[in-house]
């Protein structure tokens, strides 16, 4: 092979070692293969040769062709290969690296109470009911028997809107969710078994009240309903929500206009240092009743063919006492440091307690 084409390999071989990623060597490649690479350039020449050079030289660069293209193309594998390799090395990943703490948002207490009884309650086999905040007069009051003038009206507080038209009964902020047991028997299929959370409201402000707070009501309404019914059922809930096993449930004869019989739920506590528990004190904790029948024909519904029994109870006092809250208003402040004090990782389950 003559100098110049030995001379050519050489550079080329050379040129290809110094490329080390893939854009050097294309350009190599084109360089010597390309439409106007030097090789390209040897072959053209070619057809100027007299006949006996054009066979020997012309031999010869194929040769030459073969090796630069087997050389170019060994390089490229090399090179890629190598790409490969740094990249592999390079995104590496350490699983065994614990992940950077990222910062989650908590559950405010009175969600996570509602939560719970949502789940516990569920496993009972109750489901969710809801209402508006705005109520009739009649949904709040009349239909659970409560008339106009009774005590009881009195006694709410209640917040009242404008009437709808001259003469009307005032629609009201609901003064408990209680209404929602009416709406409920209104158009639900019996039997049923419901719990209603939600936010109540009454014309009422200091350390323990909050014109706006939370309750939540149950009502359970079958053929053969007793009252044995609703003590299994608030004692099994009392026991389960508190984490207490043995907690002791009081049941005292009282009076609302929706129930009867009506019962208040007393827990127990140690007044003194404020456990719960067999302490020797007693905590009232909830309302509830059989449904009264009057409040059944009032949606209705036949109180000789379906019975049943409710309870209602707020969901602040008891979030309270279940986590030691003293105080009532930072409830409602949004103060992160509270928030972060009280509130709840939003990935822990709220069913803690089996058993139910
Ligand atoms: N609605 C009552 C209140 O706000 C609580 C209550 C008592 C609800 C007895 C009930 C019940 O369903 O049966 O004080």
């Amino acid at each position: 092979m003559s100098d110049d084409l030995l001379a050519l390999k050489r550079e080329t071989d050379a040129a290809l070692a110094a490329a080390t990623d893939l854009r050097a060597w294309d350009a190599v490649r084109v360089g010597v293969l390309g439409k106007s690479g030097r090789l390209t350039a040897l072959l053209k020449e070619l057809g100027r040769a007299s006949p006996e050079e054009r066979r020997t030289r012309g031999a010869a660069l194929n040769v030459l062709k073969d090796a630069l293209a087997a050389a170019i193309e060994a390089r490229r594998v090399e090179l890629e290969a190598a790409a490969l390799d740094s990249r592999l090395a390079a995104e590496r990943l350490d699983v065994t690296l614990p992940p950077r703490p990222f910062p989650a948002g908590l559950i405010h207490p009175i969600s996570r109470t509602m939560e719970e009884m949502a789940a516990i309650f569920g496993a009972m086999g109750f489901e969710i009911a809801e209402g508006p905040d705005i109520e009739s007069d009649w949904l709040n009051f009349s239909a659970l028997n409560i008339p106009a003038h009774h005590a009881a009206r009195e006694d709410m507080d209640t917040f009242y809107l404008p009437a709808p038209a001259p003469g009307g009964r005032r629609p009201v902020l609901r003064t408990h969710t209680s209404p929602v047991q009416a709406r409920t028997m209104l158009t639900r299929e019996l039997p049923f078994r419901v719990i209603v959370p939600g936010r109540t409201y009454r014309a009422d402000h200091d350390a323990t009240h909050s014109p706006m707070f939370h309750q939540v009501e149950g009502l359970v309404l079958d053929r053969d309903i007793t009252l044995g019914h609703l003590k299994g059922c608030l004692i099994d809930f009392l026991r389960a929500f508190f984490g207490i096993s043995d907690l002791p449930v009081r049941f005292r004869a009282s009076y609302f206009p929706f129930t009867e019989p009506s019962m208040e739920v007393d827990i127990g506590w140690n007044r003194k240092t404020g456990e719960l528990g067999g302490g020797g004190d007693w905590l009232e904790i909830l309302g509830s009743g059989m449904v009264h029948p009057k409040v059944l024909a009032n949606c209705g519904i036949d109180p000789r063919e379906w019975q049943g029994f409710a309870f209602g109870m707020g969901i602040e006092r008891v979030t309270m006492l279940k986590h030691g809250i003293p105080d009532l208003r930072p409830f409602y402040e949004s103060d992160l440091r509270w928030l972060r004090h009280y509130g709840f990782n939003p990935l822990s389950p709220a069913l803690l307690h089996e058993g139910v």
